[in-house]
């Protein structure tokens, strides 16, 4: 694919490096991860930037915004290999501007030292693992951090990075209204920049799922989940944190820069086992995902430069489906240029109307959104746009 030399700076680019070694693999938890041997972080930091170079070669002009180091637990990488790979990548693409450098990080992990070196390092945005603030429900959850080291973790990280974030899983089994409301407060008193609360799923190959199939692990019905959804969104807003994608809420500028350009369809790389991107190119829009096993996808690496499993062009209904099922998470919604351009024929005006009727989603000359209301059941909308 031949790279040619734009006029003005390339499109913004995100970069997401996934870390997939965990000291435990949590019962709910479905992502790409397997259990941290010891291992040779120097010697892995090779890999990624190797494949970093690699991606390089398609998106020489592109404008770096952020970098995103995901897992797995990122924040059992040494300081050190992390700063390595950020400086790498800065040295790879121009960034006149501000960079959003995040890294995610278990409570367990979360000393002061070592969140001091990932700030060193060039971290600016530390994303933490909490998940609940009661340890019966952490227990349950697998997690190996106590809800005092949680609180403790926040107060570090606040005390260190300039934009914190922190996770909660609700919907939990046995969980309340009320224990939610009282956990919710907890969580706000705590004057988070941004909270990313999500409903519980069980997954597939799953403990979780496991469980569920053995009648050992009940989940609230799904108009529970609905009053947990609401009771969130109502919640922040009065704390002052919106909720600009169905599970993010922040404060004004604290709006995550990584995921907002997966949600607005842009450009990122994925690097590391598992990691998928979309890279524009010459007109066309591609797919990438790199191979899941991290021994293979590192053999691969030293053999090819990368570990691709696939890199495939979109067409327009790929392109068309991703920038609603993404664009119309977040209250900004999805400009309608860009629907016309994948499909001149736009959407179904009748569809539209319905939905519009329902207070689903709502409509201008330039953009279509959904609503609070239409974001609590975004598959059905999107179930309905797109068949
Ligand atoms: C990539 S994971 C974070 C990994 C990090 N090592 C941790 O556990 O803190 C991102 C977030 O996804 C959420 N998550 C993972 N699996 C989930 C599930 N099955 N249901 C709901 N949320 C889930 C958790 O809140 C988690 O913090």
């Amino acid at each position: 694919m031949a790279v040619s030399q734009p006029a003005k700076p390339g499109p913004d680019l995100g970069v997401y490096l996934h870390w997939p070694f965990c000291q435990a693999i949590c019962p709910y938890c479905d992502f790409n991860v397997i259990r941290a041997r010891p291992m040779d972080q120097v010697a892995w930091a090779e890999h990624y930037v190797r494949e970093l170079n690699h991606f390089h070669e398609f998106t020489p002009h592109h404008t770096l915004r952020s970098i995103f180091f995901g897992g797995g637990t990122p924040s059992l990488m040494q300081p050190e290999i992390v700063g390595l790979l950020i400086d790498h990548i800065k040295s790879l693409w121009q960034a006149p501007g501000a960079v959003e450098v995040s890294l995610e990080a278990n409570p367990s992990d979360a000393s002061a030292p070592i969140l001091s070196g990932f700030a060193n390092a060039g971290v600016n945005r530390l994303s933490l693992g909490v998940q609940a603030l009661n340890d019966s429900d952490l227990k349950g959850l697998g997690r190996w951090h106590t809800s005092a080291q949680a609180l403790k973790a926040i107060e570090h990280a606040k005390a260190i990075f300039p934009s914190v974030s922190f996770d909660l899983i609700y919907g939990r089994p046995g969980q309340t209204l009320d224990a939610w409301e009282t956990e919710l407060a907890q969580a706000l008193a705590l004057a988070p920049d941004h909270l990313s609360l999500y409903q519980l799923t069980i997954e597939p190959g799953t403990a979780f799922e496991r469980a569920q199939a053995r009648g050992r692990l009940i989940v609230p019905e799904e108009d529970d989940m609905a009053g947990f959804y609401e009771t969130a969104g109502a919640l922040c807003a009065k704390a002052g944190l919106d909720a600009y994608e169905v599970s993010n809420h922040a404060r004004p500028g604290a709006a995550c820069a990584h995921n907002l350009i997966y949600w607005r369809c842009g450009d990122y790389i994925g690097v590391g086992p598992g990691a998928h991107g979309r890279l524009s190119a010459d007109g066309q829009r591609y797919a990438t995902v790199a191979i899941k096993k991290p021994k293979e996808w590192a053999a691969s690496v030293e053999r090819h430069g990368h570990g691709r499993a696939n890199m495939e062009a979109l067409d327009k209904k790929d392109q068309l489906t991703e920038l609603l099922l993404m664009g119309l998470r977040v209250q900004e919604g999805v400009d309608l240029a860009r629907v016309q351009a994948l499909s001149p024929g736009g959407l179904e005006r009748n569809i539209m109307g319905d939905l519009q009727s329902a207070g689903l989603i709502a409509t201008d000359a330039l953009k279509i959104r959904t609503t609070q209301k239409g974001r609590a059941v975004l598959n059905a909308v999107l179930e309905r746009l797109l068949n």
